[in-house]
């Protein structure tokens, strides 16, 4: 039976692509989204947004408008969310936590939409599980915190075991597997979670948590300049550049494409089984940041050769591979391949008014707030 199903963020780039599952199967959609920069630079709905959907215009903070937004909904997937590096700490945790406390907030205040709401679908992130699993070879499992930034400093890129300071080797992480995130948008991801998860079980909400790793895609805003390896790779070798790649390249990374995540949402939409779990939504496979430039080389047909010149950003996580069993026994798989992602974002992206090479301001304000740094 088709439902109304609210999509806060849904302008966005994962929501986008899940508005169009839910419009295709007949579901009535209505969308939630401030249209805030550097993703959105005009402040304008993006020509992409399906039409068949109901538009709000409005922030997830704001109670009256997200009272309105939730009149008669079905289901809500809260994707909206402040994203980045900056150090503009107390933001993160205004918009993703506080904006996911209102909600839970209004849905226990107001019995009318409370009792509508079958389930609520909140985008967390693979960020909230830190560095991950570890193999020490001395002391075995390890979920290592941040990496000193002396360490850093010295080019010494690999976390190291916390009680021998042994090189370990990095693991799948599984979704129940101890958080330790480290970086302030993976905290607010962590701290969202929890209150998603806990206040849906105390109040009888059905809830399910989405810890996508890094996704890629069309869509995907290239006026947001700060992160995002497609983005970056794209902008700078379509415009004759190379990329710069942060540290030495080896970072382990399980991407996974925006057409696999929206499918993803639609089984924790639709799936019982997912009701108060964090699920891992990942491509299942691990490769370093350089080899997916050859990645995106062959989807563009064009050389790409980054620029590795020792520099870091502070708060990266160094490998992460999310483990993606519980999905699967849901019955999902990823269908999609990077190269297609790759090929699908720059066509995407040479498409729209307004593509250019957005990488040197994201890099000199990410300097300029000593968010990134030169090893020795
Ligand atoms: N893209 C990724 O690699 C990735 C990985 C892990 C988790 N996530 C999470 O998935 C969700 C969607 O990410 P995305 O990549 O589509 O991001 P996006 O930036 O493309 O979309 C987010 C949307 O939320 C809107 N928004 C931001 N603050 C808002 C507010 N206060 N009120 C209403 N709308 C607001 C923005 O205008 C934007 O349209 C986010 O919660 C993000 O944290 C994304």
């Amino acid at each position: 039976m088709a439902r109304r199903i609210l999509v806060t963020g849904g302008a966005g780039f994962i929501g986008s692509h899940t508005v169009d599952l839910l419009v295709a199967r007949g579901d009535s959609v209505r969308v939630l989204d401030a249209l805030l920069p550097p993703v959105h630079a005009a402040a304008t709905w993006p020509s992409y947004l399906s039409a068949h959907v109901e538009r709000i215009h409005g922030s997830v903070e704001d109670p009256a408008t997200l009272r309105a937004a939730l009149h008669e909904i079905d289901v809500v997937v809260h994707l909206a969310a402040y994203q980045d590096y900056l150090p503009n700490f107390s933001r993160f945790f205004h918009v993703n936590a506080g904006g996911t406390a209102l909600l839970y907030e209004l849905l226990v205040a107001e019995a009318a939409l409370r009792d509508r709401v079958e389930r609520v679908v909140v985008a967390t992130s693979q960020a909230v599980l830190g560095e991950g699993r570890y193999e020490c070879p001395v002391h075995g499992t390890r979920f290592p915190g941040q990496r000193p930034l002396a360490q850093l400093e010295a080019r010494d890129w690999d976390p190291r075991c916390d009680d021998c300071g042994s090189a370990m080797a990095t693991r799948p992480t599984f979704a129940d597997d101890p958080p330790r995130p480290h970086n302030q948008y993976g905290i607010s991801k962590l701290t969202q979670e929890l209150i998603a998860l806990n206040l849906g079980a105390r109040y009888g909400i059905p809830t399910v948590a989405m810890r996508y790793s890094i996704t890629q895609g069309p869509r995907q805003s290239f006026t947001n300049p700060y992160s995002g390896a497609l983005r970056i790779f794209v902008q700078r070798v379509l415009h004759g550049r190379q990329p710069m790649v942060y540290e030495d390249g080896q970072q382990l990374r399980d991407f996974v494409t925006v057409w696999d995540v929206a499918r993803a949402n639609l089984i924790a939409i639709d799936d019982p089984r997912s009701d108060f779990k964090a699920l891992n939504v990942g491509g299942g496979r691990a490769i370093t940041v350089l080899d997916y430039a050859q990645v995106v080389s062959r989807a563009l047909a064009c050389p790409v050769t980054p620029e590795l010149p020792g520099r870091f950003r502070i708060g990266d996580t160094r490998h992460i591979c999310s483990d993606i069993s519980t999905l699967a026994d849901l019955g999902w798989r990823p269908k999609h391949t990077l190269e297609e992602a790759a090929s699908a974002y720059a066509e995407w992206a040479q498409a729209q008014p307004g593509f250019g090479d957005y990488t040197d301001s994201g890099l000199k304000t990410m300097t300029d707030q000593g968010v990134v740094r030169d090893a020795r």
